[in-house]
């Protein structure tokens, strides 16, 4: 059967290694491994971004730099699209229609809103709350099967889910129901700093993000400073949810090897020889990526021809669904 992958990444802030190694690397893995039928669909989401204060001149930056980093990272234009969602109109057009969809209780169970709405206090706004919202006509505009993303995204695409059930429900068949599709491995790295949490763009201490363009100097810098578990040396009882455990799955992902022949590999090192050894391979897993970005970067028309053709690709798909949804809702003119 022909497969549908959507995912996407706000252009809010650093892409850091969570984001490459629970995200991106395994779009280019799809893409690279799946048969020609499939369409790949990857968006820069940028109206996502607003759902927290942004600088407009920074934002506009971050989103040609998150589209080249799509690409320097391995996505193939010629087998994927790569669009900016601001682009499209019809994403916030739907959106709004799956807000008068979505039972208002199902929204106040999204945890991630929870979190950050607890971190911003006062400076909540309704674009915070609503976000899933629109997640949910990013994904259900293409017909996606397939929803490609680390673990904390899988309750927003649960909702997408259930949204295009209930509108099926009330309006008839319309949506295809997605489904997430999440890595056993590196779908959670977690801050350098404090490995309860994850590695996320909006972390208030540098030293727990490795961020993609960062050099090799604070790359190893990082990872040197990166907090372990108590012992000396790593252990094969490492704590699975301690710092070390993070530096493995770090360590596996950039290298392409499992996280037991990681444990394999590295089990009796001291903490300082185990860190150089992970630093050694994140900056070996992001030189080419860096490389590539800055080739990308000082091609602009190159950059844009794909950003133009994502555009006009998902406008094509997403008009007819659209057109379909208005007819069901009865909304607009006949004809
Ligand atoms: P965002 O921008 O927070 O993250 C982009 C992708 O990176 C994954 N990710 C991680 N994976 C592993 N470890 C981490 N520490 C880590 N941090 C982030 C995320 O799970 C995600 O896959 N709402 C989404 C963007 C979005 C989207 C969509 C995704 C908007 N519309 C439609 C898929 C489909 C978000 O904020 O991701």
């Amino acid at each position: 059967m022909k497969r549908i992958i959507f995912s996407g990444v706000q252009p809010s802030g650093n892409l850091h290694l969570g984001n490459l190694l629970g995200a991106i690397n395994p779009w280019v893995n799809l893409v690279n491994t799946s048969s020609n039928e499939n369409d790949f669909i990857f968006c820069i989401v940028d109206l996502h971004a607003h759902t927290v204060p942004q600088d407009p001149k920074l934002l506009r930056e971050k989103i040609l730099e998150t589209s080249a980093i799509y690409l320097a990272a391995g996505i193939d234009p010629k087998k994927a699209h790569v669009f900016i969602q601001s682009e499209n109109h019809d994403h916030s057009y739907l959106a709004w229609l799956f807000d008068c969809v979505t039972p208002y209780g199902w929204m106040t169970r999204m945890t991630q809103f929870k979190d950050k709405s607890a971190k911003q206090a006062e400076g909540t706004t309704v674009g915070l709350f609503n976000y899933p919202i629109l997640m949910a006509a990013d994904i259900l505009l293409y017909d996606t099967t397939h929803v490609p993303v680390g673990e904390d995204q899988k309750q927003h695409v649960e909702l997408a889910r259930d949204i295009a059930e209930k509108f099926n429900h009330t309006y008839g068949d319309t949506f295809v129901l997605p489904e997430p599709q999440i890595g056993k491995e590196n779908a959670r790295i977690k801050s350098l700093q404090n490995p309860a949490k994850k590695m996320s763009k909006s972390e208030n201490d540098p030293l727990g993000t490795v961020n993609l363009l960062d050099t090799p100097d604070e790359i190893v810098k990082k990872i040197k400073r990166a907090v372990t578990d108590s012992g000396t040396q790593v252990e094969t009882g490492y704590d699975p949810e301690g710092g070390i455990s993070n530096l493995l799955d770090i360590y596996a992902a950039s290298t392409g090897k499992t996280k037991t022949e990681a444990v394999g590999e590295l089990t009796w090192l001291q903490y300082g020889a185990f860190k150089e050894k992970v630093a050694e391979a994140v900056v070996a897993k992001l030189k080419p990526i860096q490389d590539r970005y800055r080739e990308i970067r000082n091609d602009e028309g190159y950059l844009m021809s794909i950003l133009d053709d994502g555009r006009d690709f998902s406008i094509g798909k997403s008009g007819k669904k659209i057109e379909q949804v208005k007819e069901k809702m009865g909304i607009g003119r006949v004809g």
